[in-house]
This record gives structure tokens, C-alpha cells and sequence, in this order.
């Protein structure tokens, strides 16, 4: 499973690009608002750190004029992922863009019908929320598993990325269904490392060596 890491904060970015857990980059509109920079200035730094797809989001209603915002954002660099929402407006502007050769991220996908649409209109990723399903007590891996069995019924080639994804568990669920990718907060990436045990173990570890006094370096 790729890794795509969902901020636009550079050090954040930079951190974990440099341990090679960085396949990508997904941003939104709220995301570009809490960096408190310019889009197309703050983007394009991103994309000069990471070489996978960098996803950018539209913000027109409109189909006609998401294409062209899609264009726009498409100059910034060669592997920018255009983001869309998923209304029909959107898959409008999804089949367009795509048809261009441009890589596609379909966002705001909450059913497995949206998905199968997303995939029709050749959309490069489908970002399922699992997150904000999970906060109206539905069941957002679910979805994430009806997806990838309708996608392999038919061999669509569009990537599931699991978005709003909350907390490590749903990292590693995701990678069980076989999510093509998961997008994280930098925070969910590093508390994957985590685990009480390993806290007690090296504890105990370092606490016995002590006692034997013994130095490796
Ligand atoms: C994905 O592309 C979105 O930016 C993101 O995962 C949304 O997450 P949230 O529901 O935590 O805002």
C-alpha cells in the first residue's frame, strides 16, 4: 500500500519524505487554509520534495470552470493529481481532465456508487472518507471493502486511496482490504509505531544493561 501523507505543512512533509514514507501528497482546500499559504506557492514547494502524485483540489461549483481551475493547477507541476469532488459536475470535469492524460483524484466519495461513477468517468484515484462515515457511527472500512471487490469484479483501474483516515488501526485495515493507498495525517503515519509493548520491553532492556555497566561505542 502507498503511502500519501494529507497536509501542506513542508516540515511535516519533508520529515517523512526523507524516511522514504512519503508515495505522495493529498491537500484541500481547509488543508491550504490551516498552512496559511498561497496555493499555488505552497503546492509547488510540495512537489519539488516528492516525487509521487501531488493532489490539488478544485473549489468551482461548475464543471466548465473546475476544468479550467484542473488546467491551472496542472501547470504548477508534472505530478500534480487533480482533485474533484464527487458530483456530477465533478465527474464531468474527472472524464475531461482524464481524457487530457491528467491524473484524477476523485475526493468526497461516501457510497460504493459514487465509486463505480468515479471509475466510469476514468478517474486516476477515489478517495473514500472513512473518518467522517466512522463519525456518524456507519462503518467506513466497509465501503472501502465493497469498493475493492466492485473494482475487481471488472478490472477498473482506478487506485482506491483510503482518506480521512483518523488513527493507525485504520491504516492497517486498509492495507488488509488491499487499498491501492491510504492517505494519513503525519501524525496517524508516526503513531504507527507505536506499541505499549515495546515501550515495556525497551525499558526493561536499557534498565538491565545498565546494570552491567558495559558501553558498545
Ligand atoms: C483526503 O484527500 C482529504 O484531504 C482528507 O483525508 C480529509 O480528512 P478529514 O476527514 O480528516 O478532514
Amino acid at each position: 500500500m502507498k503511502f500519501f501523507v494529507d497536509t501542506a505543512e513542508i516540515d511535516q512533509i519533508r520529515e517523512l519524505n526523507d524516511l522514504g514514507m512519503v508515495d505522495g501528497v493529498t491537500t484541500n482546500p481547509s488543508l491550504i487554509m490551516k498552512s496559511g499559504r498561497d496555493i499555488k506557492e505552497v503546492t509547488k514547494e510540495i512537489c519539488s520534495i516528492v516525487d509521487g502524485p501531488v493532489s490539488a483540489e478544485t473549489v468551482a461549483p461548475g464543471a466548465e470552470d473546475m476544468i479550467a481551475e484542473g488546467r491551472e493547477l496542472a501547470k504548477i507541476a508534472d505530478n500534480i493529481a487533480i482533485k474533484v469532488p464527487l458530483t456530477w459536475d465533478g465527474l464531468k470535469a474527472c472524464k475531461v481532465l482524464s481524457d487530457e492524460g491528467r491524473m484524477v483524484n476523485v475526493t468526497l466519495c461516501f457510497s460504493a456508487n459514487q465509486a463505480l461513477l468515479a471509475a466510469k468517468a476514468g478517474a486516476t484515484f477515489i478517495s473514500p472518507f472513512i473518518g467522517r462515515l466512522d463519525d456518524l457511527n456507519l462503518d467506513g472500512m466497509e465501503l472501502i471493502a465493497d469498493i475493492r471487490e466492485i473494482y475487481d469484479n471488472y478490472g477498473f483501474e482506478t487506485q482506491i486511496l483510503a482518506a480521512s483516515i483518523r488513527n493507525a488501526n485504520h491504516m492497517s485495515e486498509a492495507a488488509k482490504i488491499g487499498a491501492d493507498v491510504a492517505t494519513a495525517p503525519a501524525a496517524v503515519i508516526k503513531a504507527m509505531a507505536n506499541h505499549v509493548l515495546t515501550d515495556k520491553g525497551l525499558e526493561s532492556f536499557l534498565k538491565d544493561w545498565a546494570s552491567t555497566g558495559q558501553k558498545i561505542v
